[in-house]
């Protein structure tokens, strides 16, 4: 059975950010993490961009309490504003008022660190009754070119049920995410699409049934929430959301990934939250050029740290 345009979308996003930050202390210490800027911007502000743009008129972000700072983001401030506006810095002015604007933003907050399925449940209290699905996205992940949420919504659309977002990560990796076990649809009508049979949350390499891993961007059916509350603590003694989604696989329910060719980076930690600003900041007219530059130039083997700086 197809479904109509209506109860194939989606109009809240979730976004978990309710997680300590480990990873980035001791900055993380007092500024969270979702709120590291990517040249400029923060990673929650890229992330509620990408889905206001594939429809959501509403973000719930799921914070942990102490880190208002996520939410506050998205406030209107008027004596910024203002200040701005007298002293003439009209673009500066367009950029603090972008985030304000995107689309609404809630706030739910997760009490303990049970986990990322754990997380998502809570947003259920806000959405409406006539909400049939929710996107996810985790702020970790930015999925490049954006615009995968709205392949997922057609999918959604002609297969009905719950469709993620694959990527197709290195052997070594597999063991970081949330993994598939694929196979072709019955109609093979695009090669990037496949049904899911199974999902495992961080398996051992031995384990992994395929090298195609969840990258973060989710369009849920209501049902998860049902099978939210159903499943017991997984993969580091947390509620998985994988795990709810593999009980909802094994009841019957049609679960797809759209498999993204592009590219992607990881926030979650350093060393990929380095490479997404230096590749953001390439692309920037005012920083790209000279970045490139003085990359070339701290890459070449005449590069010596006495040397001056050009
Ligand atoms: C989470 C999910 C995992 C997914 C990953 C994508 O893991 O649990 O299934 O593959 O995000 O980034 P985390 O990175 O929070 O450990």
């Amino acid at each position: 059975m197809r479904m109509t345009d209506k109860t194939s979308g989606f109009r809240t996003a979730v976004v978990p950010a309710a997680g300590l930050g480990t990873r980035f202390l001791p900055a993380t210490k007092t500024v969270p993490k979702e709120l590291l800027p990517v040249v400029d911007t923060p990673g929650i502000e890229l992330v509620a961009a990408e889905a206001a743009d594939s429809g959501a008129d509403r973000l719930v972000i799921v914070t942990s309490p102490g880190k208002d700072g996520v939410v506050a983001h998205f406030v209107e401030d008027l004596v910024l504003e203002s200040t701005l506006a007298e002293r003439g810095k009209f673009a500066l002015l367009e950029k603090v008022r972008k985030a304000p604007g995107l689309l609404d933003v809630t706030s739910v907050v997760q009490e303990e660190p049970l986990g990322l399925g754990h997380a998502v449940a809570q947003a259920e209290a806000v959405l409406d009754d006539d909400e049939l699905a929710i996107a996810v996205l985790l702020p970790d992940d930015l999925v490049l070119p954006c615009g995968v949420l709205e392949t997922m919504s057609r999918v959604r659309r002609e297969r009905g049920g719950s469709v993620l977002c694959a990527i197709d990560v290195p052997k070594s990796q597999v063991s970081a995410y949330g993994v598939f076990d694929v196979e072709e649809c019955a109609d093979n009508a695009e090669t990037d699409v496949l049904r899911v049979k199974g999902m495992v949350e961080k398996p051992d390499l031995a384990d992994a049934p395929s090298t195609l891993a969840a990258a973060g961007r989710y369009l849920l059916d209501r049902v998860i929430f049902d099978a939210l509350r159903r499943i017991t603590p997984g993969a580091g003694g947390e509620l998985q959301l994988t795990d709810a989604i593999a009980l909802l696989i094994d009841e019957g329910h049609p679960v797809h990934v759209v498999v993204h060719r592009g590219s992607r980076h990881d926030l979650g930690n350093p060393g990929g939250y380095l490479r997404a600003a230096v590749d953001f900041a390439l692309e920037r007219d005012e920083y790209g050029p000279q970045l490139r530059e003085w990359l070339k130039f701290r890459l070449s083997p005449e590069w010596d740290p006495q040397s001056p700086i050009a």
